[in-house]
Formats: C-alpha cells, sequence, structure tokens
C-alpha cells in the first residue's frame, strides 16, 4: 500500500547564531513499505525524525531525495484528481489535541472539514454524518453543538479521530496521539483505534516514542535514530532486537518499569503505614 524509496530530509539550522551553513539531517535513506490493513510502527527518540517521516507521507514536507507512493501515486508529484484523492485517502492525528482544534468552532464544523473538502452536503446532510462519526468514538449526536473546551483531553483526542475518518480514509498517521493522556485514557484510546482498524479496514503508520504502546499496538516495528531506520522487527520479536538504539529503548522501558513498581509499592506502603525497602 505505501512504499518509501531511499527517501531523505534535512533542515536548515535556525539558530540565531547560526550563519546558516549547517544543516540537520533529520532523515537519511529510509526505505519501507507497508502493508494494506497493518499497524506499522515508527519507534524512536524524540529527534529521531519520525515526524518528519510522518508529514512527508502526508506530503506536508518535501523530501529531499526519494520517494513516497501510495497505491502507486507518488504523493510529491500528484495531479489534481491525485492529490483530491490523497486528502480523502491520508489522514492524521497528532498528539496535541489541544491546538489541533480550532477553539472557536463547534465540533461539527470541526468534524466537518475534511469531509467538505470533497463533498457537498446540505446542512443537514453534514449533522447526520458528524451524529454518525461522533457515536463510532464513543461521543454522542448532542456534543456535535459543543466548543472544544468543554471536553477533556481524552474526549478531544476522540473528536480528532472522528475527524480523521471522516473522510473515509485508507491510512491514518497517529503521531504520538495517545502520549499526552493518561495511562488509562490511553488503554482507552488505543482499544477504540483498534476497533475502528477492524470496522473500516485501516492502515496505521503509528508514531510513538513509548516501547510500552509500541508493544501493545503494532505489527510491525521500525526503530528510528538519528534520522535511519536501524532495525525492523515483528512486535513479538523486540526484546531480540540486536542494534544499540533498540537495546537502549528496551533498557530506558526497564528503568521506567523499576520505578512505577517502586512509586506502587511507596503507595501501598501510605496505606498500610509500613515502610517499604526499594
Ligand atoms: N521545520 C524544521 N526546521 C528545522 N529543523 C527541524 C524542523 N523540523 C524538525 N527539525 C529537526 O529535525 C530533527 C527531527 O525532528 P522530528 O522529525 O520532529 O523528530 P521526532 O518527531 O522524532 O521528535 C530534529 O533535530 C529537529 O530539531
Ligand atoms: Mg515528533
Amino acid at each position: 500500500m505505501l512504499l518509501m524509496n531511499h527517501v531523505s530530509k534535512s533542515y536548515r539550522e535556525s539558530r540565531f547564531f547560526n550563519k546558516g551553513n549547517s544543516m540537520i539531517r533529520a532523515v537519511e535513506d529510509v526505505s519501507l513499505s507497508i502493508k494494506e490493513g497493518s499497524c506499522f510502527t515508527l519507534l524512536g527518540k524524540s529527534g529521531s525524525g519520525k515526524s518528519t517521516l510522518g508529514k512527508m507521507l502526508l506530503g506536508i514536507e518535501k523530501p529531499d531525495t526519494g520517494e513516497i507512493l501510495f497505491n502507486g501515486i507518488n504523493v510529491h508529484k500528484t495531479t489534481i484528481t491525485e492529490r483530491k484523492k490523497l486528502q480523502q485517502s491520508l489522514q492524521v492525528v497528532f498528539q496535541d489535541c489541544h491546538s489541533s482544534v480550532n477553539p472557536k468552532l463547534k465540533i461539527r464544523d470541526i468534524v466537518a472539514e475534511p469531509i467538505l473538502v470533497n463533498e457537498k452536503l446540505d446542512a443537514r446532510q453534514i449533522e447526520i454524518r458528524v451524529g454518525e462519526l461522533l457515536k463510532m468514538v464513543g461521543l454522542s449526536e448532542e456534543d456535535m453543538m459543543k466548543y472544544p473546551h468543554q471536553f477533556s483531553g481524552g474526549q478531544l483526542q476522540r473528536i480528532a479521530i472522528a475527524r480523521a475518518i471522516s473522510t473515509r480514509p485508507r491510512l491514518i498517521v497517529l503521531d504520538e496521539s495517545v502520549n499526552s493522556l493518561d495511562v488509562l485514557v490511553q488503554i482507552s484510546i488505543l482499544k477504540l483505534l483498534k476497533r475502528l482498524q477492524q470496522e473500516l479496514m485501516l492502515t496505521y503508520f503509528f508514531i510513538t516514542h513509548d516501547l510500552h504502546v509500541a508493544r501493545l499496538f503494532s505489527d510491525e516495528i521500525a526503530i528510528l535514530h538519528k534520522g535511519r531506520i536501524v532495525e525492523q522487527l515483528l512486535v513479538h520479536e523486540l526484546e531480540h532486537g540486536k542494534h544499540e538504539a533498540t537495546k537502549a529503548l528496551l533498557d530506558s522501558q526497564l528503568r521506567i518499569d523499576c520505578i512505577h513498581d517502586h512509586l506502587e509499592l511507596y503507595e501501598e506502603s501510605k496505606h498500610e503505614k509500613k515502610p517499604v525497602i526499594v
């Protein structure tokens, strides 16, 4: 469904004292292929180039070299008809649900916006479609008349998902889509995404720095390190990753688990009024 061939992208470093010569190599020589219906995860530390790759896939950023083909269409060399088709077929959910929705718009207009790029619908048709979409993501029809500030982060992320599926896309880029949420809310959103994937036969390009989330959600995982894919594994092979970057991710996750367990013991001990040695 999706093919990337030797894709690279550099940015000019934009620091105040920079004379404008040095470049940041955000993505370097990335090649990958994604099967229809799968969940492909890009896992890597902050700054490893994940969002840049996601934006190139969506056509928001242009690669310096290489090409990205979606069902045979080069996403950076399209005719107007192909561009419209891609706008409908490729959607995105970003991390920060607060800044990705316009606070002045009603939920109805936020969710309907991508539909109206390609389809002409009257007010009644829009409300029927938006009502259906809100129900699909676990919200109610009445929510369409409310404004973003009336919702929690998790609910706003559901609204962003309703908006993303409104055009009946084939592939959705999920860029750290659950990372700003509490763990329990994260899990409920991941479950929703899994259900929608099956119901709508979606393909996901999932971007995360969180190994736990990657493990819960993915079929295949590519480890991105300094702009390069250094290892590609099926989810059950992750523990056997050989590259230093994969090992570092596994190791840091272990340490987080350890701190988490200790904190839980500490919380329990507070209730029991007994000291716990950790
Ligand atoms: N618009 C930009 N201008 C300059 N540098 C950028 C820009 N976008 C990203 N970068 C740089 O490219 C590298 C990769 O960034 P990014 O793709 O956002 O990584 P990630 O999503 O993995 O955190 C970083 O060093 C970042 O500072
Ligand atoms: Mg990012």
